[in-house]
C-alpha cells in the first residue's frame, strides 16, 4: 500500500510559491504538519505564527537533518533555488545552492526512508535547440543559463532516485508564475508581475522584454493546484516523474500591457530590453502538457483575463491599505 503524506518540510518557504504554497498546505495537512524553513529572508507574519519556522542552510545537511528528525518528517517540498537572472549574475552560486541543495534533499530523504519528495523544474531546462511552439514534454534539453543546467541535471537525479532507490520523486516544469502575495526574485519571468505592481502605483513600467515576447505563464491558484495535484497523484500512474510540462497561459508582454489597459487605461508601459531578453528568447512560448493532463489529470482554471481582474483587485486593495 503508498506511504500517506504526514509531515511535510517546505524549504524556500519564504518565497514566492514556497509562502503560498505553504500556507496551502497547511490548511490541507495540519499547521503543525508543515515545517516552514528558509535561508536569510525573515518569514512573513502569517508564515511563522501559522507553523513551525527554521533556518537552515539546504546545502548543508545537517542543518536540514536537524529539522528533519526533530518534526520526524515524511515528505519534503524543495522549493529553495536561484532563479535564472540572478543564476547569470552568479553562476557557482546558482550552482551550489540548486545542485547541492538537490542532492542533500534527495540523500536525506532517501536516507530517511520517506513518503515523497517533490522537486520543482522549470520551462528553464529548455534552450534553443528545443521547439519552442507547443514544446513536447521528451523532447531536446539544452538550456543555455546555470539555473536550466541545474534543473535539467536535477530532473535526471530525481529519477536516477527513483530507478536506483525506488524513492517517490516527482517534479513540474513550472512556467513563470504570477501571483500578488510574495514578490518573485531574480527570474526572467519577473516582468510578468511587476507590471502589474507597477500598474498600481505608478501607472507606468518599463519592461525589461521586447513587446514580442511570449512565454508560458500560470496563474498561483493553479500552481498551487497542479503541485499539490502531483503529490496526491497515485504514483503507480506515473510514467513521468520529474519533469512534467504544465501549460495554463501563453502571452506576449504587449498583450499582457494591453489586458491591463483595459482595467487602467492611463497605463504607459516602455520595453528596455536587458540581458534577459537573450534568456527568453531562448525558452519555449507554448507547453504541450499532454503528459500531465493524461497521467495526473492535469488541468488549469485561469486565463489572462480573469488572472487580470484578480491580481488587480487584489494589489489596489493592498494599495489604498497603505501595504504595497
Ligand atoms: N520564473 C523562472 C525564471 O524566470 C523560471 O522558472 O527564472
Amino acid at each position: 500500500m503508498a506511504k500517506e503524506i504526514k509531515r511535510i518540510l517546505v524549504t524556500g518557504a519564504v518565497g514566492q510559491i514556497g509562502s503560498e504554497l505553504t500556507m496551502a498546505l497547511r490548511k490541507r495537512y495540519g499547521s503543525d504538519n508543515v515545517v516552514a524553513t528558509g535561508r536569510k529572508t525573515a518569514p512573513s507574519k502569517e508564515l511563522k505564527e501559522s507553523g513551525p519556522f527554521y533556518f537552515i542552510d539546504v546545502s548543508k545537511r545537517e542543518t536540514l537533518e536537524e529539522v528533519v528528525k526533530k518534526h520526524k518528517i515524511d515528505t519534503i517540498v524543495h522549493m529553495a533555488a536561484i532563479l535564472s537572472a540572478v543564476g547569470e549574475k552568479n553562476p557557482m552560486m546558482a550552482w551550489d545552492v540548486n545542485m547541492n541543495g538537490t542532492i542533500v534533499v534527495l540523500e536525506c530523504a532517501r536516507e530517511h526512508n520517506m513518503t515523497q519528495v517533490l522537486v520543482p523544474s522549470s520551462i528553464a531546462a529548455f534552450g534553443p535547440g528545443t521547439p519552442l511552439e507547443n514544446t513536447p514534454n521528451d523532447t531536446v534539453l539544452k538550456p543555455t543559463t546555470m539555473y536550466g543546467v541545474t534543473k535539467v541535471a536535477g530532473e535526471l537525479l530525481c529519477d536516477y532516485y527513483v530507478r536506483r532507490y525506488g524513492l517517490d520523486v516527482r517534479g513540474l516544469r513550472y512556467p513563470g508564475i504570477i501571483s500578488s502575495e510574495t514578490p518573485p526574485g531574480g527570474g526572467t519571468t519577473d516582468y510578468a508581475v511587476a507590471i502589474y505592481y507597477e500598474a498600481v502605483r505608478q501607472k507606468k513600467y518599463t519592461c525589461f522584454v521586447r513587446e514580442d515576447t511570449r512565454l508560458p505563464m500560470m496563474y498561483m491558484p493553479d500552481c498551487l493546484k497542479a503541485t499539490m495535484d502531483l503529490m496526491a497523484a497515485p504514483f503507480e500512474t506515473l510514467k513521468h516523474h520529474s519533469d512534467f510540462n504544465v501549460g495554463s497561459m501563453s502571452f506576449s508582454a504587449g498583450e499582457l500591457a494591453a489586458e491591463i489597459k483595459k482595467h487602467v487605461p492611463e497605463f504607459k508601459v516602455a520595453y528596455e530590453p536587458d540581458f534577459r531578453q537573450a534568456i527568453a528568447d531562448s525558452w519555449p512560448r507554448s507547453l504541450d502538457d499532454t503528459c500531465a493532463r493524461q497521467e495526473w489529470g492535469w488541468k488549469p482554471a485561469w486565463d489572462l483575463a480573469a488572472m487580470t481582474k484578480d491580481m488587480l483587485e487584489a494589489l489596489r486593495k493592498r494599495h489604498t491599505a497603505g501595504k504595497l
